[in-house]
């Protein structure tokens, strides 16, 4: 049962429960008419103290098409944490407007703390470099949309996978399913974090590090692409440096395989050559509309279908 919870974690939801969510979206992709009213007269709060474009603007275009209302904020600087609230105060007051929030913040376990005060569903929408878990339900549905399974897939995560929190949300949402392969794509330096390995993986035959992508990309079903995360260096050289590791062209495409779909949460700078982008193979601009959807399927979810 989905309703009055909240989405912190990929963890929180079980592999039955992602379907449940999965099932929904498909539904509303084929008849979203059938949907446009349920959230009638309830309210979504969006607090975003970190920049945003998809995560936001998806999370309100999802509750508008629902038939429900959005109230929030884009930056902090314009709530008053600018005047030193404190973020228990923030997420106390907003429950007191909304039925359901949706959540940025730059501090990794922001998400924790506030879901410790809120009293109505509190959605992570990310966390520092941390979690993203509807992200995850993006990459998800972009999936089994594409590819109609989650299981026995190969999958290549390329780019800043230390600091990347979909990297960290997906690897350990896809972990659940069957016989999955994992090839960990990045600079030694923006290598997945061991906290993250810990908790995803049993031992060190699950999975394989390379810094070369043209060395493994024939081998992939999904090859999952990320940005080197410029406002988590702590240094600007090092960001200067490794902020082209990999930039995905029409010629390293050739030599994938003809079914191999790529995805990216989305925003790209360098690592994937726009050109790419014709490729029918390149599939980052649908996951853009069905986080969208996924955003839909989990607000009715949290929200409880019989009370929208
Ligand atoms: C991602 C994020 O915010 O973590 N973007 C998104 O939500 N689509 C990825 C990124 O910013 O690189």
């Amino acid at each position: 049962m989905l309703k009055g919870r909240n989405l912190i974690n990929p963890d929180d939801l079980s592999v039955d429960e992602i379907y449940e969510i999965m099932t929904l979206a498909q539904k509303i992709i084929k008849s979203p008419m059938e949907y446009s009213n349920i959230c009638k007269g309830r309210i979504l709060g969006t607090l975003f103290f970190e920049p945003s474009t998809r995560t936001r603007l998806s999370f309100e275009a999802a509750m508008h098409r629902l038939g429900g209302s959005v109230i929030g904020f884009s930056e902090s600087a314009s709530s008053s944490t600018s005047k030193g609230e404190s973020l228990s105060d923030t997420i106390r007051t907003v429950c007191a407007y909304s039925d359901i929030i949706a959540m940025r913040h730059p501090k990794e376990g922001s998400a924790h703390l506030a879901a410790s005060v809120t009293t109505v569903p509190l959605i992570n929408a990310g966390d520092g470099g941390h979690y993203h878990p509807t992200q995850t339900l993006t990459d998800l549905l972009t999936i089994i949309e594409s590819k109609n399974t989650f299981d026995n897939l190969t999958i290549g995560l390329c780019g800043d996978l230390k600091f990347g929190r979909t990297v960290h949300s997906l690897l350990k949402t896809m972990k659940k399913f069957e016989n999955n392969k994992f090839i960990l794509i990045s600079p030694t330096e923006l290598k997945i974090p061991n906290y993250v390995k810990a908790l995803a993986f049993k031992g060190d035959d699950e999975y394989v590090e390379v810094e070369k992508l043209e060395d493994v990309i024939d081998q992939l079903d999904i090859l999952y692409m990320t940005r080197v995360q410029k406002e988590r260096f702590f240094n600007e050289a090092d960001y200067v440096r490794l902020k082209d590791s990999y930039i995905l062209n029409s010629k390293k495409m050739q030599m994938a395989k003809k079914d191999m779909i790529v995805l990216h949460p989305l925003p790209r700078v360098n690592e994937i050559s726009v050109e790419v982008d014709e490729d029918p193979r390149a599939v980052y601009f649908d996951q853009v509309k069905y986080g969208m959807y996924a955003r839909m399927s989990l607000i009715i979810k949290l929200l409880g279908e019989e009370i929208c």
